[in-house]
């Protein structure tokens, strides 16, 4: 496919030609636009001289790339076994109650995203979430989830 030149650089990361720049250019495109549109990815694909496709799986097999737009702060809720049968969907859904998550995952006000995961490697906290901050959190409930958004209110960044 003919990429045309972009009219703006969406990053600004160096153009070295391998793959060692690849990881690096979709984090700095993802912390700069929350997500990594399809333009971004035609992009660092042209600058960095790798197939699109190659560009393309590495975006989409990290969880730490989004190709959907996510909030300034991400949660995380696990819905691997051992979270899920000790409840997780129930904390999941509260969650989303009280943030008024819609279907993309997005809280009413756009800040928060809330993603289910599978298996964050802690099943002896299980139900575990991760607050936006990257904090475990285990052992939660639906009665929880209120002091939980509390303190991550609280503890905010930027
Ligand atoms: S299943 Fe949730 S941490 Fe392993």
């Amino acid at each position: 496919m003919a990429m045309g030149k972009p009219a703006r650089r969406l990053f600004t990361g160096s153009p070295a030609p391998h793959e060692g720049a690849l990881i690096p250019a979709l984090q700095e495109l993802q912390e700069k636009l929350r997500h990594l549109p399809a333009a971004g990815l035609a992009e660092i694909s042209e600058r960095l001289g790798i197939p699109l496709s190659r560009v393309f799986g590495v975006a989409t097999f990290y969880s730490q790339f989004s190709l959907q737009p996510r909030g300034k702060h991400v949660i995380r809720v696990c819905l691997g076994t051992a979270c899920h049968v000790r409840g997780a969907s129930q904390v999941l859904e509260e969650l989303h109650r009280r943030l008024a998550v819609g279907e993309d995952g997005l809280s009413a006000d756009g800040l928060v995203s809330v993603e289910p995961v599978r298996c964050l490697g802690a099943c002896a906290l299980a139900p575990v979430v991760v607050g936006a901050d990257g904090r475990y959190f285990g052992g939660m409930t639906p009665a929880k989830v209120g002091k939980f958004l509390q303190e991550l209110r609280g503890g905010k960044r930027g």
